[in-house]
């Protein structure tokens, strides 16, 4: 075989057979295909789509580049979530013991956060002396005795997406529902999950901007799984403007705490609530959303989801007196308010434009390995719908450099929009795909 030969195929419109996927994935991995045919081959892919068949054969490939965990033997069903990224999104620190609470066992491998989308690990590194880098053997000790794991990605998981995702983002090929879906999906696969919640973000601050887009890559997703014999459920859920109040580490820390006892922003609120109940059905925890949902409520009302977090983040090596008295979290030095500079409605809080405002005071890197500062960050007070009169607080920022705080106040004036007249509240979901209401497509962009 030739890596030209398979270049050719895509860019003519050819289905690759399951035998070329794997040499491609194999070769490129190994280094033997470089980097600029590759690159031409996620042009081809990009332009002209592939079908299920070929997407599913691409995720088992790059599913077995490397280390495939096995955890049958720890735990009955490995039940996971994955999140497309988002601005405020600390839902897995709030679901993962939700659910552990309820009887489902979670050890969930979680990633940084790249560009203007957060990353639970850095959240977690909020908290003195917590552990990310847990090793193989530590995971399932840990997963066995605690039900409950929040660590980055121990072993060689997926090298292949590794590779052809840092690709992707230099030569303009992210973008493409086949390539995207086959890199979420390789990940979840090589981690061991046997069934997984997705939740698809879309909107300003998403990879797919309209529900369309994300409605053909969650189809994309949930039909992967059933091809590969795991159960997926994908979340359509909104992400024109940030999830809750909070923006960046120890601010998002301190939200998911509050929430686990009962409090925290309503839309976030809501937003675990239902992500939790479809992680229990998933799991066989619950015969149907509405008991899943009470499980879930009892878990959060009683304290025992807040005591499951407690718990993991002790294992882990965190300091938990900080998380008893989350003010003795990270601090930044500076904080004021943005004061709306008129009266009306918001018609827009864009999630992109608040999430760089947020990496540039510092919580996000623009490079791998760049270090965060887990102190600063964002509370977005308003949500679209709402009326807000000139002078109350639209923003508070948290830095602690006051040129980057003047900067981010400007920046974040230009985040929102406003009307005169009333504007209607954004859904927090636009619709769930399963199993049952897939259709076979063709995915083209
Ligand atoms: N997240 C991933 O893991 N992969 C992609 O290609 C896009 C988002």
């Amino acid at each position: 075989m030739r890596a030209v030969d398979l270049i050719i195929k895509k860019r003519d419109h050819q289905e690759l057979s399951r035998e070329e996927i794997e040499w491609f994935v194999q070769n490129f991995t190994r280094g033997v295909i470089p980097d600029y045919q590759a690159a031409a081959w996620a042009m081809a892919v990009l332009l002209n789509g592939m079908t299920p068949r070929e997407i599913t054969d691409l995720t088992m490939a790059m599913a077995h580049s490397g280390d495939v965990l096995d955890l049958s033997q720890v735990v009955p069903i490995a039940v996971d979530k994955h999140s497309t990224g988002g601005v405020g999104d600390k839902t897995t620190l709030v679901v993962e013991p939700t659910v552990a609470a309820c009887g489902l066992a979670v050890g969930k491998m979680s990633g940084r956060g790249l560009g203007f989308s957060g990353g639970t690990l850095d959240k977690m590194e909020s908290i003195p002396g917590y552990r990310t880098d847990l090793t193989r053997e530590e995971f399932l000790h840990q997963l066995r005795t605690v039900g409950l794991v929040l660590s980055g990605q121990s072993g060689d998981l997926a090298p292949a997406d590794g590779k052809l995702y840092a690709l992707r983002d230099v030569t303009g090929t992210v973008q493409s529902i086949p390539l995207i879906a086959s890199s979420v999906m390789s990940k979840k696969i090589a981690s061991g999950a046997q069934a997984i919640v997705l939740d698809v973000k879309v909107g300003l601050g998403a990879f797919m901007q309209t529900i369309e887009e994300a409605r053909q890559l969650a189809r994309m997703m949930v039909s992967i799984g059933e091809l590969s014999g795991r159960r997926v459920v994908a979340l359509l859920s909104d992400m024109n403007q940030p999830l809750g109040q909070a923006v960046g580490n120890s601010l998002e820390v301190k939200e998911a705490i509050a929430t686990l006892h009962g409090d925290g922003p309503g839309d976030f609120r809501e937003h675990c609530r239902a992500v939790a109940s479809h992680m229990l059905v998933l799991g066989d925890r619950a015969s149907s959303i509405e008991e899943a949902r009470r499980r879930v409520e009892s878990a959060i009302d009683e304290g025992a989801a807040w005591e499951r977090f407690r718990t993991m983040v002790a294992s882990q090596g965190g300091d938990v007196s900080y998380i008893d008295e989350p003010s003795r979290l990270p601090q930044a030095r500076l904080v004021e308010d943005v004061a709306a500079p008129q009266s009306g409605y918001l018609s827009q809080v864009h999630a992109r434009l608040i999430g760089e405002a947020a990496v540039r005071l510092g919580a996000g890197r623009a490079q791998i390995g760049e270090a965060v500062d887990h102190s600063v960050g964002i509370l977005v007070h308003h949500k679209v719908g709402d009326r807000v009169e000139q002078g109350q607080a639209l923003f508070t920022i948290h830095a602690n450099d006051e040129s980057k705080l003047e900067a981010a106040r400007t920046e974040l004036l230009e985040s929102v929009r406003w009307s005169s007249t009333p504007v209607s509240p954004l859904p927090l979901f636009y619709g769930v795909v399963t199993a049952e209401n897939e259709e076979e497509l063709p995915v083209h962009p």
